[in-house]
């Protein structure tokens, strides 16, 4: 069994999570459960590789081998069952600057892309700082859990070039359905839409949920999606810069190389791409290790709300280890609640409005950290909040 529990010292790493906290959240001493990365340590079977590598005395230029594909290929066939080709797989150094180079490739200026907020914030950014215009298809929150509104799916895919689907959904933990997936890819291959399936958290997948990857639906949305994986997120070492994007579609993939070559960015670096291969390989049990702990987190916030007076709610995750809170019933402003956070909890977790509209009274909990750490945070939150 791997060792989930240990509370590792990450001050003064030049990590964003802790040593940046000053700057984001205007004091250092919050317990930081915001960005994306985990407080457990990195597998030793990646740190073992990057070291081994580290050993040898030249760090030159670098290629990425035939065994760093064949890893890639191997786990997405064990893990979720799709079967692609080494050589759809494209290096990216990361699935933002994907979503970008995916806007560039296949895009031109006031071409539209669709969005479903509240979402991971760099798909705005992916969308605006490049002069696309933006469509967003508002997730419907009814009962506790997040739907797609078709309908209105539908209409905005008659006049969209492109499409950026989150899945599984970051910051509203939801795996999208077989069904759903079908007709998200249907309704975008009748209207000639592209889709960008960000899919880096497809490994986090809590116990008794299964990812399906879009593209592995049919080979017409195949032919018109693009799949975004990455090592970074699935064992923590989003430092690396190494990511996947996956694209059967020759057409699409030269479009998207292009852009690659053109700012020289397909290189990488030697230790991501040891570690990539390494994760890929032994991962596996790690991350089914990984998720029962992440669960057993998630439950333990779960059952702590519902203990006190249930004002402050967990929407009921499938996938990730980002828990998405509804503060709504406190009747506090967003203001209100990121000031009782900050300086009376010293809670430093994301705030729900950036991610767009339908994240107002909401805020994004990171759970990938020792038990012991989330047991001091909920309790944090209910005394800050008197509940
Ligand atoms: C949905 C989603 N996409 C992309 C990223 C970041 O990707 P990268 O660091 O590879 O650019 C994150 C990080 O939290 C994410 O949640």
């Amino acid at each position: 069994m791997y060792d989930f529990n240990k509370v590792v010292d990450r001050k003064h790493t030049s990590n964003i999570k802790y040593d940046l906290r000053d700057k984001f959240f205007g004091r250092a001493d919050v317990l930081p459960m915001w960005v994306a990365d985990m407080d457990f340590e990195t597998p030793d079977f990646i740190r073992d590789a990057v070291i081994k590598r580290a050993q040898h005395s030249i760090y030159g230029y670098s290629f990425r081998s035939e065994s760093y594909f064949q890893s890639i290929v191997d786990w997405v066939q064990k893990r979720h069952n799709w079967s692609v080709n080494t050589d759809w797989i494209v290096f990216s150094p990361g699935i933002v600057p994907a979503l970008n180079f995916s806007t560039l490739s296949f895009s031109n200026k006031g071409d539209s892309i669709i969005v479903q907020s509240p979402v991971y914030f760099p798909f705005f950014t992916a969308v605006t700082d490049n002069m696309r215009v933006q469509l967003n298809n508002k997730l419907v929150l009814k009962d506790g859990r997040y739907f797609i509104d078709f309908d209105d799916f539908e209409e905005k895919a008659k006049t969209a070039d492109m499409f950026f689907l989150s899945s599984p959904h970051n910051p509203v933990g939801r795996m999208w359905t077989k069904d759903e997936l079908l007709r998200l890819g249907q309704i975008c291959v009748q209207n000639n839409v592209i889709i960008i399936s960000d899919e880096i958290h497809c490994d986090l997948i809590l116990p008794g949920n299964k990812h399906i990857p879009i593209a592995s639906l049919s080979n017409a949305i195949a032919d018109i999606t693009v799949t975004c994986i990455a090592p970074s997120k699935t064992f923590n070492m989003a430092g690396l810069s190494t990511s996947s994007v996956i694209i059967s579609n020759k057409n699409l993939r030269d479009k998207f190389e292009q852009v690659l070559s053109r700012y020289h960015l397909s290189h990488g670096n030697i230790f991501g791409t040891v570690a990539s291969e390494a994760g890929y390989n032994h991962g596996a049990r790690w991350v089914d290790e990984l998720m029962q702990y992440v669960n057993n987190n998630y439950r333990e916030v779960e059952q702590a709300l519902l203990n006190s007076k249930g004002t402050i709610r967990l929407i009921s995750p499938d996938a990730t280890y980002l828990a998405w809170l509804d503060f709504r019933n406190t009747g506090y402003s967003d203001e209100q609640i990121k000031n009782i956070l900050v300086n009376k909890a010293r809670l430093g977790l994301s705030h729900g409005p950036i991610f767009g509209e339908g994240g107002q009274g909401f805020q994004r909990m990171n759970l990938a950290t020792p038990h012991s750490l989330v047991k001091d945070a909920i309790e944090r939150l209910i005394t800050a909040f008197n509940l």
